[in-house]
């Protein structure tokens, strides 16, 4: 029961956080004939109701994928496709049209018993996908093999922000009123970047891994990009193409994990591999190199008395204790953690983010990274001393506590002129 209760206490603020955003599902036919996909689709249900605006995009599976001709183009926009005759189209449509069935039947289960028990969920499609012929390639005429020309975005918009699942196949339509088949990644990355995606997530049967098979599991933009250089994958490809094209964040998920999509999305410690926007901004633990950076940004708050002065050299001696966020090799925010490790307790000081870059969750960022290394450290409480502060902080979980309660050696050092407000907070 205990555990329970502090797993929906550690889900809220994800709950919150993801309430009203989009986020686009692709998978492939495979897993829609797996048993474990019925279990997927009570977990994108329990999203929808959670007040995710959720947009699928299935595939046709790699079985069929395989059985269209490929005339090995290795360059430009018909690289990796298959061509795709009269005959190759009809089998298409009546297999995707099948899959789009077992979906759809699933998304309407409502028995006791069930996760989906009084849960109504609609799911609906259309002509929302414009296609056009990918045309001839290397003397290869790609028949109904085709391309996203554009998505309908606001006729998505309007069924999502009704509450609707849309589903969307690997097919699209043209304005001369012909089918193209288009694949699941073209078709998830044309509708997550039109439509604005907060993420885009792949359910695949295997995560992204480098050339010697380690699993990857954070990759700023830049390093999928040299990853994909090192071993190509067509979803990290569609990945990247997503986050160039405004997505933050794209995840790929083992579909056989159970759970896997409310692991990944409520919970601290994602399972998957994601591929992220941020591609030159990390935060990290301080190095002595940046001990320019971090008095430039900390500098004019010295000087105006919200930060206690620090001197170069006592910055060297104690850059271990800060951590960074660098953007584009530039020091944008720092925070410093000075751990008591005998009282089990530490020290957070020195938050600074530059005036350039406030108000966009960068010390709420460096206060959980702070947090995670008090945690790692053997920590279990932080505590902060401010003059100008303190809603800040409060707003994030401390809460005011007396001069005494602060270590004894800490307490020595307390600066009586000026006057810090002493805070406090468990984690
Ligand atoms: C406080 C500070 C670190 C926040 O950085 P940030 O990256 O903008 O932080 P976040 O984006 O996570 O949070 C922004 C929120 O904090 C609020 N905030 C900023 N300064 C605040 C203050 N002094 N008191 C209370 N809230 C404050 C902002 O108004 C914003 O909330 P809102 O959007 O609801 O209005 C930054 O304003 C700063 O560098 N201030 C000067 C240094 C400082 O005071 N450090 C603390 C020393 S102990």
């Amino acid at each position: 029961m205990e555990n329970y209760v502090n797993w929906f206490r550690t889900a809220a603020p994800y709950i919150n956080a993801h309430k009203g955003k989009t986020v686009v599902l692709a998978f492939g036919g495979d897993a829609i004939t797996d048993e474990r996909f019925a279990a997927i689709v009570h977990d994108i249900a329990i999203l929808s109701t959670l007040g995710l605006k959720i947009v699928l995009v299935h595939g046709a599976g790699k079985a069929m994928d395989a059985t269209l001709p490929d005339p090995g183009i290795s360059e430009g926009a018909a690289r990796g496709r298959r061509a795709v005759s009269p005959d190759d189209l009809e089998r298409l449509t009546g297999h995707a049209g099948l899959l789009r069935a077992r979906v759809e039947a699933l998304l309407s289960m409502g028995i006791a018993n069930s996760p989906m028990h009084g849960a109504r969920i609609r799911v609906c499609g259309g002509n929302f996908v414009i296609a056009q012929p990918l045309g001839v390639h290397g003397g290869t005429d790609f028949g109904h093999a085709g391309r996203v020309r554009r998505i309908d975005r606001e006729g998505m918009s309007a069924e999502l922000g009704s509450g609707n699942i849309v589903l969307l196949s690997p097919l699209g339509y043209s304005t001369t009123g012909e089918i193209f088949y288009l694949g699941r990644d073209e078709v998830a990355v044309a509708a997550a970047t039109t439509l604005g995606a907060d993420k885009l997530v792949f359910l695949e049967d295997t995560l992204l891994t480098d050339a010697s098979g380690t699993v990857q599991r954070d990759l700023p933009l830049r390093l999928a990009q040299m990853l994909a250089a090192e071993s190509p994958s067509p979803v990290l490809d569609a990945a990247i193409v997503a986050c160039q094209g405004g997505v933050e964040r794209c995840y790929v998920l083992d579909y056989r994990h159970d759970g896997a999509l409310l692991c990944e999305l409520y919970t601290r410690d994602g399972i998957g591999s994601m591929v992220n926007r941020d591609s030159y901004e990390s935060i990290r633990v301080a190095g002595i190199e940046d001990v320019g950076g971090i008095m430039e940004l900390i500098g004019p708050l010295e000087r105006d008395g919200t930060l206690v002065r620090r001197s170069r050299e006592r910055l060297e001696l104690e850059i271990d204790c800060f951590s960074v966020v660098e953007r584009d090799g530039a020091i944008i925010a720092c925070a410093a953690l000075y751990a008591d490790t005998p009282n089990r307790s530490g020290e957070l000081a020195c938050v600074a983010t530059d005036p350039g870059y406030r108000r966009s969750g960068r010390a709420n960022r460096l206060l959980e990274h702070i947090e995670n290394r008090a945690r790692e450290a053997g920590l279990d409480r932080l505590f902060v001393l401010t003059t100008r502060t303190a809603h800040w902080f409060v707003e994030r979980g401390f809460r005011p506590t007396e001069l005494a309660n602060l270590p004894e050696k800490r307490r020595e050092l307390y600066n009586y002129q000026r006057n810090s407000q002493v805070f406090i907070k468990d984690i």
